[in-house]
């Protein structure tokens, strides 16, 4: 060759060299792997369902995978900058179907550190013992995949392994393979198994490198051993929805270092059991979820200081005493659930003023005294105060919880007037003031301007409704829920627009003659459960023509043949009218009515 051809060999070899932008990096055999993976699986955009709930973007990576391109490039595939291997698969949400099977060109990837294929639909197939042959694994997660069958012995092999997501159903572990998998994987951070059936008591060893241990719904059995709650390093524990384990906290002094952040134990059983004042010690508590745990004694003091926490939910257990008067924490806590307790004391006016506090439940308690007067707060939507023994009036001042989108203070004893500011809320979505001793005339027109509506109920108490305005304001339009049981009603008109009712109680009322026309038609495609009992109708006019499943009009005066109901009727009450004639026939063909059916005394 001359020198001249040489110089032009070059050239061209330079210009093949550049005209691909990104240097050829990629290992050919990994590509070839690769390559034949991608035709073992297929595309299929319902694998990936899961992921729109998530919020995870989603599409079918793989698609793009083309031998034109180096495979270092490819989307989802990451390389080693100096080595050019593949060291990383990020098939997360790539709507894969198939099998990964034990002769997969997966496994021939043995370089890969980080291997993501967590929600993708792989229904057919176990987890293959091959899995512990990518030795270099750091990070693993088979989460979301529909893999079935026993996790095999081998994934303890991967002694690198930082984090492990082996989260899907129908899946088992054993007690064997989980203890060896805690003893082997020193290198452990993340430990994700919800789910997995383990069967098994929980070993006492741990890596001590552990920061996240998601042990929820796994069949565990035994006792907790305490040492877990002394993990040093430990910020995430879920042990929840695990029947039989059961659990004590630290009784002496909940470990200082310790730096949890989220607990999530429920339905373990504490029974015996209380929480101790040292848990005032975990300053970095954020989530505790302690929900039907049967835990018994007082809420210690320490933890209405912490100033972290976001979430605690105590709910179904047997904790009793009062709430603290005061608190120089919680700053940060927006969800408060203590419902179904036996706590008792005065509500402290702290509750409603906390800055960051938007959901409220303390129902179902022996809660007692007054409520004070509420401060101005944005950011509560939820109070749920029912079923408890509180008293006194409720405060115009209400209407300085700006946002709120439900109030439930059903099953107490509030008396006196209904605060008008209520027409302030205009968020309102469920306002449940039923069985009460509230008292005096409540004009129809304070309820008009909350859009939002959905739930209204004031039954049970001694109001009596009234529509001083009468066809200019009425309910509006969004409620489908209505209880206004004991209310003095005499006419209908106030529900002219109150278009999509589907419950309505208007039972114990002196509503006269006929259900007006302009009712049957507003509740023509919605109404399935209709009260209007205790009145004074003589006739139920075409209530035949409505949806209904329930259908109660005992006590009023109707005369002359027994109505019709509905074909989708279930439940029917027609004592103690004026009916007269014969049960037609055609009753025999409400094959939906269950046997409660009432037309005695007639
Ligand atoms: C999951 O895959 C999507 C693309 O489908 C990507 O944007 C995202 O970073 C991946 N998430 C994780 C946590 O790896
Ligand atoms: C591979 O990619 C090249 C360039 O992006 C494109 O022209 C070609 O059609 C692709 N081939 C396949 C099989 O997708
Ligand atoms: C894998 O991707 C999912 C998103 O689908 C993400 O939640 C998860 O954290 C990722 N796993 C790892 C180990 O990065
Ligand atoms: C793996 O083996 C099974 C049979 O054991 C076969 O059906 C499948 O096609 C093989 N897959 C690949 C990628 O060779
Ligand atoms: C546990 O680790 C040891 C040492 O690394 C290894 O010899 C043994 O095979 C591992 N056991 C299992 C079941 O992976
Ligand atoms: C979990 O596995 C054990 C032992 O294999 C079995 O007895 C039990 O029924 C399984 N539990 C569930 C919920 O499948
Ligand atoms: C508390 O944690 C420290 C540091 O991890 C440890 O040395 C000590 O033994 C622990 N105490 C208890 C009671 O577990
Ligand atoms: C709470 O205790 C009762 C009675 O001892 C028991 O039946 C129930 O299963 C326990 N609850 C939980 C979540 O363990
Ligand atoms: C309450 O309604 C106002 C205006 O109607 C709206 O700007 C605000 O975001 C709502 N608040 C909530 C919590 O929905
Ligand atoms: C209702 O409003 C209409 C116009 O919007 C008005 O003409 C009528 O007088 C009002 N009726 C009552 C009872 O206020
Ligand atoms: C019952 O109906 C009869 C006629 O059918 C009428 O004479 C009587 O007054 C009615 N009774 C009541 C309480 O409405
Ligand atoms: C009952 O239903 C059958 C079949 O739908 C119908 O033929 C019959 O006329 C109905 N009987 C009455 C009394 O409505």
């Amino acid at each position: 060759m001359s020198y001249r051809l040489f110089l032009l060999a070059s050239f061209f070899l330079c210009q093949l060299a550049f005209s691909s932008s990104i240097p050829h990096l990629c290992n050919k055999d990994e590509s070839i792997s690769l390559v034949t993976f991608k035709k073992s699986l297929t595309i299929d955009p319902s694998a990936s369902a899961d992921c729109d709930y998530s919020g995870q973007p989603y599409y079918g990576k793989i698609s793009s995978w083309n031998m034109s391109r180096d495979c270092c490039s490819w989307d989802g595939v990451i390389c080693d900058e100096i080595t050019g291997h593949v060291v990383e698969l990020d098939l997360n949400c790539s709507q894969l179907v198939g099998n990964i099977d034990s002769n997969s060109s997966l496994f021939q990837l043995s370089r890969l550190q980080r291997l993501n294929h967590s929600r993708n639909t792989f229904s057919n197939s176990h987890i293959s013992p091959l899995f512990g042959r990518l030795s270099s694994l750091t990070h693993l997660d088979l989460s979301y995949t529909s893999l079935s069958g026993q996790i095999p012995s081998e994934i303890s092999h991967l002694s690198k392994l930082q984090s492990l997501h082996l989260l899907n159903y129908d899946i088992q572990l054993g007690p064997h393979n989980f203890k060896i998998l805690l003893q082997n994987l020193t290198q452990l951070r993340l430990l994700d198994l919800r789910l997995v059936n383990i069967s098994s008591t929980i070993p006492p060893k741990f890596s001590s490198h552990l920061t996240t241990l998601r042990l929820g719904d796994t069949d565990l059995y035994g006792i907790i051993p305490e040492r877990i709650f002394h993990l040093s390093n430990l910020k995430e524990l879920d042990l929840s929805y695990n029947d039989h384990p059961s659990g004590y906290f630290p009784t002496t002094k909940w470990n200082s270092t310790a730096s949890i952040e989220e607990l999530y134990l429920s339905q373990v059983d504490f029974s015996g059991s209380f929480l101790p004042e040292s848990i005032g010690y975990l300053t970095f508590l954020r989530y505790v979820m302690l929900n039907s745990c049967n835990l018994s004694g007082k809420i210690p003091k320490s933890l209405w200081d912490l100033t972290r926490l976001e979430h605690l939910d105590l709910k179904d257990n047997l904790l009793e005493g009062s709430i603290p008067l005061f608190t120089s924490g919680l700053q940060n806590l927006s969800y408060l659930r203590l419902l179904n307790n036996l706590l008792n004391g005065v509500i402290p006016s702290w509750k409603f003023s906390l800055p960051s506090l938007s959901k409220l439940d303390l129902k179902d308690n022996h809660f007692c005294g007054q409520l004070e007067d509420f401060r101005y707060n944005s950011v509560l939507t939820h109070i749920d105060l029912g079923h408890n023994q509180l008293q006194g009036y409720l405060s115009e001042s209400i209407q300085k919880l700006v946002n709120l989108a439900s109030i439930h203070l059903e099953h107490n004893q509030f008396q006196g007037p209904l605060p008008k500011s209520l027409q302030n809320l205009v968020n309102l979505t469920w306002l449940d003031l039923s069985s009460n001793n509230f008292s005096g005339n409540v004009d129809v027109s304070i309820f008009s301007n909350l859009k939002q509506l959905f739930l209204l109920e004031l039954s049970h108490n001694s109001i009596s409704l009234t529509n001083e305005n009468n066809v200019n304001s009425t309910l509006p339009e969004s409620v489908e829920s209505l209880g206004l049981s004991g209310c003095e009603i005499r006419e209908l008109d106030f529900l002219r627009s109150a278009k999509q009712l589907s419950y309505l109680d208007l039972s114990n009322n002196k509503i006269q003659g006929r259900i007006p026309d302009f009712a049957l038609s507003n509740w023509m495609n919605s109404m399935s459960n209709l009260n209007l009992s205790h009145n004074m109708l003589t006739s139920s006019n075409q209530i035949h023509l409505l949806p209904l499943l329930d259908i109660d009009l005992q006590s009023n005066f109707l005369q002359g043949p027994l109505p019709i109901p509905p074909p989708s009727v279930q439940l029917f009450f027609m004592s103690k009218n004026n009916l007269t004639g014969e049960i037609p026939s055609s009753f025999c063909n409400l094959t939906l009515l269950e046997s409660r059916i009432r037309i005695v005394r007639n």
